[in-house]
């Protein structure tokens, strides 16, 4: 009475073990369960196989692949449109640099008009500030390759050009690289490698003999521009170039007018580079062009 009973609710023994039983049981319980919660995000919904090795090595492959070449491997050859996405698109997609833009009949109109076998050639041979062969190499675009290309791009502004037949045998292939001059199109590149390396001899800006300022002589400043540049392909007549002194070759540009002829000669045509690939003053060229028109009279 002086002191108010503690009230326990464990009144019996079997009360006792059973809260004894109770207070082991239950947190494991708990671990038990958030262990398991904390599991369940690993595991695969049932019916999916999302964690197996196939799935994961696959999402975890590395971007970029190698790729190894066999050099002896049959060649497989790009497609038309291949080679113009990969390479030609640079300048053909925008009409960069003056190029014949994709998609525009009338940029490619007076080029289909030339026919392709002269395309295929300017292209491989480079043209202005068209770099032969688009800037490939041999090795990774053939030549066959080059002509689909150009296929692709005319056929697209409205040319009707058949697909160019493949290379007979992948075997001829590197022989190819020595030019014996036996087929045609074999002389032509010949002929064009040696128009190339004139081209490259021309004097460039800054190099030209300084000794024709305009003021002087015409006939001796025709004949000084002739012998320095123009010489490199009217010399000879290569890429088809009127060929200094013979009659037959000039006789059919001069019914043209005289104005006319200087203008081709100013602003080039076809593989006549704008005078002559030089920066000579536009005096000099007429007077080269009377220097070469005189001597096939
Ligand atoms: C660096 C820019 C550039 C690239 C790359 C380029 N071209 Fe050209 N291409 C030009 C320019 C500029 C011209 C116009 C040349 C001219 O008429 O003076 C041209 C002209 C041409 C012509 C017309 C030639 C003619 O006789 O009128 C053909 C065909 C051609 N390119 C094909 C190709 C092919 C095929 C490729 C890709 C393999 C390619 N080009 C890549 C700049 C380029
Ligand atoms: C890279 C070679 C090359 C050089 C260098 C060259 N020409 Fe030409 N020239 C040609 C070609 C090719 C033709 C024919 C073009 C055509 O008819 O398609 C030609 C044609 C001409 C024509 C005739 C145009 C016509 O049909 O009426 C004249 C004029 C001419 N060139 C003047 C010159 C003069 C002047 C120079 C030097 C300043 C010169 N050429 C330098 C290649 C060249």
């Amino acid at each position: 009475m002086s002191e108010a009973p503690h009230e326990s609710p464990v009144k019996t023994p079997g009360q006792l073990i059973a809260v004894i039983i109770a207070s082991f049981a239950i947190p494991i319980i708990l671990i038990v369960l958030f262990a398991n919660y904390a599991n369940h995000a690993f595991r695969a919904g049932a019916g999916t196989d999302a964690l197996s090795d196939e799935q994961v090595a696959a999402r975890i492959a590395p971007l970029a692949q190698v790729e190894v070449k066999d050099a002896n491997a049959p060649r497989t050859y790009k497609t038309g449109e291949a080679v113009y996405k990969a390479v030609c698109v640079t300048c053909h997609g925008t009409g960069a640099a003056g190029a014949p833009k994709f998609g525009n009949k009338d940029d490619w109109a007076p080029r289909i008009s030339q026919g392709f076998d002269t395309l295929l050639k300017t292209a491989l041979a480079g043209k202005g500030a068209m770099p032969p062969r688009g800037g490939t190499s041999p090795d990774d675009v053939s030549d066959y390759e080059i002509a689909r290309a150009i296929v692709y791009m005319a056929n697209n502004d409205g040319a009707n050009f058949p697909e160019p037949a493949a290379p007979a045998a992948n075997a001829a292939q590197p022989a190819s690289g020595a030019a014996g001059a036996s087929s045609p199109a074999d002389a032509a590149s010949a002929q064009i490698a040696a128009a190339q390396a004139a081209i490259a001899a021309i004097p460039k800006a800054g190099e030209q003999p300084a000794a024709a300022p305009a003021s002087a002589d015409a006939a001796t400043a025709g004949k000084a521009l002739y012998s320095s540049t123009c010489v490199a392909c009217h010399g000879a007549g290569v890429l088809g170039a009127p060929k200094f002194g013979s009659k037959e070759d000039w006789a059919p540009r001069l019914k043209d007018s005289m104005d006319t002829v200087y203008n081709y000669a100013l602003h080039g045509k076809g593989a006549m580079p704008p005078k002559g690939g030089s920066n000579a003053s536009d005096a000099d060229v007429k007077a080269a062009v009377d220097y070469m028109v005189n001597s096939a009279k």
